[in-house]
């Protein structure tokens, strides 16, 4: 997903190129059949140090010769081989001369095409299994003969093709891994991908560096350099603006981009008065002064408030701050002569989602604060396009962001103006959201749990309760507690926050926040509710 902290304005419409491999680094390619964790694939690929990409399964033969890949993985995916427009496999693929390692779906299609025998199988096999390796192979080599995988499959190999050995069976499949090391074929029909499978990682290392031979350069600070090296090749002359929110993909592609052609870059921060407690002093405090990056940072608190007046319906807020956002930035960047470049910090999960990293991608709109006009002409610079989002928090520590915002929770870009629910973000309301917030920030931050979670937030509904301290009757706000996880924020679970930090962090909002009489937690999951209330 798109980075929740609004890495600046999006610019919509604007043709994107395509991901550029790194030139240096060796490339293995996922071709995606649809399967729930191709993604995870290429990520996994990544934490072994060589780079990889996802390629749509119809990317075509060019597509992926082009990119002069390594070695080549086949994901899952939900069709059956048989079924009528089951994603097919291209012969043509297993004869690049490039090590091939079909995973479930992918060992099927491969099985299938080379002569095998796939079927129905009257059970299906899903979830935990055991593996019991009856012959290691080349890729099975070294590891345990009896281990747990992850399966999530109904249809079943029965026979390998003519040529290959079978590796192993489990539970409820006879044919769960196979090889033909003569063509350099290779398949297994559980996940090494999940955490489930305990020795998938060892069985993605032992495909990429023993059978492609892979080297594993690809690191944090192969990034930074590579990256380095390209940006300062794309804007040459020019000069660069960055709009930076405060979240880590803005700040990371803020500071590669400071790396590569220093005060050529400025960066501009619209503090619209709706961050959380003395979240824009830290912003300006890292990169102004830490950094030394030129920073234009414009206090526009008033601009916002006086546009949000009488405001109150969710969607008319963001179109309002979105509109707003637009104008200051435009403002600045007016004022910035000769910008030729405007910084993003689109992620690779963004590029995937608009397409699969090949033809034109437009960016997501909806989780920025707004879009720049069409007739601003900038050109833009990507440098985080080929990453994913630990990456970027790993290049993030690299280049020596603070932790604090390295590991920031996603904030949305209209800020703490969707959290006053149902009501008007005034000046006095956004003051006790923040000081709530604050207090379960510090908190949760004690209580070590920061990282875990998703993200957690103080809501603000428009409503007061009744209540009683110290004698007397009080008349006060409610704040809700939201805290989730989530790996996408897609679908997300309440966080079970244990029941004393809960007491804390309730006694502690009413006894320090004057307005506040009740602190109410909320325990929805997503689906059926959203993770933000507006
Ligand atoms: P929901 O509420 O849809 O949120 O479950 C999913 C994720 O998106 C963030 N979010 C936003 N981010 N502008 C943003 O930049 C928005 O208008 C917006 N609305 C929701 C939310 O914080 C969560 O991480």
């Amino acid at each position: 997903m798109s980075d929740v902290t609004a890495a600046g304005p999006a610019v919509a419409s604007i043709e994107a190129t395509e991901v550029e491999a790194p030139v240096a680094t060796e490339e293995v390619v996922v071709l995606d059949y649809g399967g729930q964790y191709s993604q995870l694939i290429a990520r996994r690929v990544r934490e072994c140090g060589v780079f990889s990409e996802l390629l749509p399964h119809h990317a075509g033969l060019e597509e992926v010769e082009r990119r002069r890949p390594r070695g080549l993985i086949l994901s899952g995916g939900p069709a059956s081989v048989y079924a009528d427009g089951a994603p097919p496999l291209d012969r043509r693929l297993l004869e690049l001369g490039i090590p091939v390692l079909g995973i479930c779906y992918g060992m099927q299609l491969l099985t299938r095409e080379l002569g095998g025998r796939v079927e129905a199988a009257e059970v299906g096999e899903f979830g935990r299994s055991q593996l019991r390796v009856t012959e290691p192979g080349r890729l099975l080599a070294g590891l345990p003969a009896e281990q747990t995988c992850w399966m999530s499959h109904r249809d079943t190999v029965f026979a390998p093709p003519p040529g290959f050995t079978t590796l192993a069976a489990s539970t409820a499949s006879p044919v769960a891994a196979l090889e033909d090391t003569e063509h350099d074929l290779y398949g297994i029909q559980f996940h090494p991908e999940v955490v489930h499978t305990p020795y998938g990682q060892a069985i993605l290392e032992r495909f990429l560096g023993d059978i492609c031979g892979c080297e594993r350069t690809w690191s944090a600070a192969s990034i930074v350099q590579e990256q380095v090296a390209r940006i300062r090749e794309q804007v040459g002359e020019g000069r660069a603006i960055c709009g930076l929110s405060g979240g880590v993909d803005s700040s990371v592609a803020a500071l590669l981009v400071h790396r590569a052609i220093g005060d050529k870059l400025t960066c501009v921060f619209v503090d619209h008065g709706l961050m959380r407690k003395n979240e824009g002093e830290q912003v300006i405090r890292a990169f102004r002064d830490n950094f030394q990056v030129p920073l234009v940072a414009v206090d526009a608190e008033q601009r916002f408030l006086d546009a949000l007046r009488g405001v109150s319906e969710p969607e008319a807020k963001r179109k309002v701050i979105g509109r707003e956002f637009i104008r200051v930035f435009d403002e600045e960047a007016a004022r910035l002569e000769g910008a030729s470049h405007l910084v993003q910090g689109t992620l690779y999960s963004d590029v995937i989602e608009s397409g699969g990293g090949t033809g034109t991608a437009t960016i997501k709109s909806h989780h920025n604060v707004g879009g720049l006009p069409d007739d601003l002409e900038f050109e833009l610079v990507e440098p985080l396009r080929a990453l994913f989002k630990d990456e970027v928090r790993a290049v993030g520590a690299e280049l020596g962001l603070p932790d604090r915002l390295v590991w920031r929770q996603p904030f949305p870009g209209p800020g703490l103006a969707i959290r006053v629910v149902g009501g008007e973000a005034t000046r006095e309301r956004l003051n006790v959201l923040r000081d709530a917030d604050f207090i379960l920030q510090d908190e949760i931050r004690q209580a070590g749990l920061y990282r875990e979670l998703w993200q957690s937030f103080c809501v603000l509904p428009d409503i007061r309760t009744v209540g009683v301290q110290g004698d007397e009757r009080t008349y006060g706000y409610v704040v809700a507690i939201r805290a989730v996880t989530s790996d996408d924020a897609m679908t997300a679970d309440w966080a079970r926050l244990p029941y004393d930090l809960l007491e804390q962090i309730a006694s502690r909002m009413i006894n320090e926040i004057r307005e506040v009489n009740r602190v109410v937690l909320d325990i929805t999951s997503k689906p059926p509710g959203t993770i933000e209330w507006e």
